[in-house]
């Protein structure tokens, strides 16, 4: 076996280095000269072919390539790889300097959280939540409520309609009714109903053509003025603080008989007089009353048996006093810098509030 064979391996393998490019090539490479059948090992094959003599020298050759080879695959191997490492730390470096980035928190509106409030308290108090349509007939809307075609007290409430018969609902009043009617004349009923309104009316800073109301009703036996009263302490100590006094006003709705507004001292000035009680000391919440024995009876209720009181309060109006909103187009016109300022705070509070 000629020596020059092993020289021309050894400057065939160094040839074919300058072409390889990748861990891959050098793989191959390796496979091609140092692997079972490759060009190196063919050489050691040989040894058995040659003289006594001659194996030493020829041993020593081909064992001078195969470490040629074997060091320059390793070298070439190991740049390979620390290459790859600088790349990867260098496309995974994170600068700690730079400015994190923000992802915005949403938070919930302040109607919605007012209307949770609300729903909480009454749930404490065993009431159930009830839902309605916000599409009505005439009938549930007002007939039912003791407000036959003609009667005058529909001009209270100015009404979109879709025909004689279809309307949007004017209040959630409508609901009371379709509750009563579902529990077929067996009490006892006690509800809120949460909910979107509709009136034409001219949007303001204090009109809104859609706003929401809650609705209460509770009828059963023996309930009297005195539990409609007791219900709504509770409830202006828990929304608007426990300092809180209510006072009833006589006044009419033509469901509820006698009817009254409600009014809550006011929170801002404690009945010294401001600009949110308009010097008055007192700020009106709410209508409600002892449900008209005309409207249990049309809901399938025996006045004689059962009675019951109902109240109506607007969420909208409760959210501008309790966090200062001024505007109650703010609450339909989803500016998020409106919302955002409404961010709860870590006790469960919301920042803003102002009671
Ligand atoms: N439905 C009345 C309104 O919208 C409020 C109300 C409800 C009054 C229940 C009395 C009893 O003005």
């Amino acid at each position: 076996m000629e020596t020059s064979s092993i020289d021309e391996i050894r400057h065939a393998f160094d040839e074919a280095l300058k072409s390889v490019e990748h861990k891959k090539d050098l793989q191959d490479l390796k496979v091609e000269y140092l692997g079972k059948k490759g060009k190196v090992t063919g050489l050691m094959k040989e040894m058995k072919n040659l003289s006594e003599e001659d194996k030493p020298v020829y041993g020593q050759k081909v064992n001078e390539v195969r470490t040629h080879i074997q060091g320059i695959i390793d070298d070439t191997l190991e740049k390979f790889e620390n290459e790859a490492l600088e790349a990867q730390l260098k496309a995974e470096t994170i600068d700690v300097s730079l400015p994190g980035r923000r992802f915005q928190l949403g938070s919930p509106h302040p109607l919605s959280r007012t209307i949770e409030d609300i729903e909480d308290f009454f749930i404490g108090l065993g009431y159930r939540v009830a839902e309605g349509y916000e599409v009505e007939t005439d009938y549930y809307n007002f007939e039912a409520l003791n407000l036959p075609k003609s009667h005058p007290a529909r001009d209270m409430q100015d009404t979109f309609y879709f025909s004689d018969e279809i309307l949007l609902r004017t209040h959630t009043s409508p609901v009371q009714v379709r509750t009563m009617r579902s529990e077929k004349g067996g009490g006892p009923v006690k509800i809120i109903c949460p909910g979107k309104v509709y009136r034409r009316d001219s949007d303001d800073a204090t009109h809104s053509h859609q706003f929401t109301q809650i609705e209460g009703l509770v009828v059963d036996e023996n309930i009297r003025m005195s539990d409609l009263k007791g219900t709504l302490q509770l409830f202006a100590k828990e929304i608007f603080g426990p300092d809180r006094e209510i006072r009833l006003r006589p006044s009419y709705f033509p469901f509820t008989e006698p009817s009254v507004e409600v009014d809550i001292s006011c929170f801002n000035c404690r009945g010294a007089g401001c600009s949110v009680c308009k010097d008055s000391g007192w700020i009106e919440i709410l209508g409600a009353g002892m449900v008209h024995p005309n409207v249990l009876e049309m809901a399938g209720f025996d006045p004689d048996k059962f009675s019951g009181f109902a109240f109506g309060m607007g969420p909208d109006r409760v959210a501008m006093l309790k966090y200062g909103i001024e505007d109650i187009r703010n609450f339909y016109t989803n500016d998020i810098r409106f919302i955002n300022q409404f961010k709860p705070t870590e006790d469960g509070g919301v920042h803003n509030e102002s009671i």
